[in-house]
């Protein structure tokens, strides 16, 4: 069971971003557990000090070792208190088995997520790098719990197979891992993706540094705010950090021009939607994404780019997008006006309520406003020497509406 264990535990597969990592050996645990009962158990637990990692110092080993000894030790104290009794299962010891298992896995998840959980938040300082989102954490925590059925698995195939029950489960335990390995690397390059295409437009403009990453955070909680299912919730918060990528298509200088434009300079600024969707269009997992991008400058009266769309005809995300790109640009310094107070910004949002923006969103995310807070950006000037330029008008601001020359 040890070297099952310690197989398991040396062949952990990255979940999500950074250091945080999944292996299956919840599996080898709880089917100790079963087997050995609790010191058992708790010995095998130990044989995660031993993990095959290079780099991992003596301080994290035994971390590592006593954490997993205590859970599987709690685990079977659990299994034995309510009725279970351990060593090898035979069939009459099904189903009674069940229930004392179920509790035993419970006890193993709760016991081993709060050390990790209390040891992160202990060694926390400032690197909130080690936080974890809520949503992996969840998915881990099931995914510990499905897992651990496979102990049981194992311990019931020992009466008739022996040790090599262990290479039994084993087998489709690593296809798992495998899957959430790709899962994870699927993950990273798209973050990857978005990151560089993100600070590409923000190479043409000091000013809308951040702008990308705010305008997502605003439209997640919007979404959030009504409801949105979180496979959508994913694809606004890429639409709202790319809304804008189809700036890299509109000149620079038209980008940078403090006094009027002509009608072809905003023509070009007009298109920066189109431009965006061009751009991204092949990305296959925007999706409704494109949308957002394409339509984020729609107004509610038909008055918007690039098509004119009224009400209901404007995709939701662009909606959702237009109220936090809004939003984002007044409490935002910008180099003809001081940043706006949350209170002024919303006033704002308010006045343009049903004719720009949608009234029931704005609603919305006045709510989640209030709820969650917003941290307005601090001004920043850009040095002298800066080679990226300084947007003179935001084409996002609705109370500066972008100055055009009548006649030519
Ligand atoms: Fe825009």
């Amino acid at each position: 069971m040890g070297v099952l264990f310690l197989v398991c535990e040396s062949s952990s597969a990255p979940v999500g971003p950074r250091q945080f990592t999944w292996s299956p050996s919840y599996a080898a645990t709880l089917a100790s557990v079963v087997l050995l009962g609790p010191a058992g158990a708790a010995i095998v637990g130990v044989f995660a000090a031993l993990r095959l990692r290079r780099g991992l110092l003596v301080v994290q080993r035994v971390f590592n070792g006593a954490m997993y000894a205590l859970s599987a030790y709690a685990a079977g104290r659990a299994f034995v208190a309510v009725g279970g009794r351990w060593g090898v299962p035979h069939q009459s010891s099904f189903p009674g088995i069940i229930g004392p298992f179920a509790v035993a896995a419970l006890v193993h998840l709760v016991v081993n997520h709060g050390l990790v959980r209390g040891v992160l938040w202990l060694t926390a300082d400032s690197s909130s790098k080690q936080r974890l989102p809520a949503v992996v954490d969840i998915r881990l925590m099931l995914s510990d719990l499905g897992y651990a059925a496979f102990g049981l698995l194992i311990a019931a195939l020992w009466s008739v197979v022996g040790p090599f029950a262990a290479v039994l489960v084993v087998i489709p335990l690593f296809v798992a891992r495998w899957a959430m390995r790709q899962y994870a690397a699927q993950q990273s390059a798209y973050e990857a993706t978005m990151a560089a295409l993100c600070k590409a437009v923000e190479t043409k403009d000091f000013y809308t540094r951040g702008h990308s990453e705010r305008v997502s955070k605003g439209s997640a909680m919007l979404a959030r705010e009504i409801g949105m299912r979180a496979n959508r919730l994913e694809a606004i918060t890429y639409a709202g950090m790319l809304h804008d990528v189809g700036k890299l298509g509109v000149p620079t200088k038209v980008l940078q021009k403090s006094g009027r434009l002509t009608e072809e300079e905003y023509a070009a600024i007009q298109l920066h939607p189109m431009r965006g969707l061009e751009i991204v269009r092949e990305i296959g997992f925007l999706d409704e994404a494109l949308a957002g991008i394409m339509h984020h400058h729609e107004r509610l009266d038909g008055r918007g780019y690039p098509l004119g769309l009224a009400g209901d005809e404007i995709p939701e995300f662009a909606r959702v997008i237009a109220v936090a790109d809004a939003f984002d640009s007044m409490t935002s310094t910008r180099s003809y006006r001081g940043a706006r107070r949350i209170d002024q910004a919303i006033a704002e949002l308010r006045k343009w309520s049903g004719t720009q923006f949608d009234p029931a969103l704005v609603d919305a995310f006045v709510t989640a406003l209030e709820r969650e807070g917003w941290e307005r950006p601090a001004p920043i000037d850009p040095p002298a020497s800066s080679p990226v330029g300084v947007t003179a008008q935001d084409h996002d601001d609705p109370t500066a509406p972008l100055q055009v020359v009548e006649n030519r």
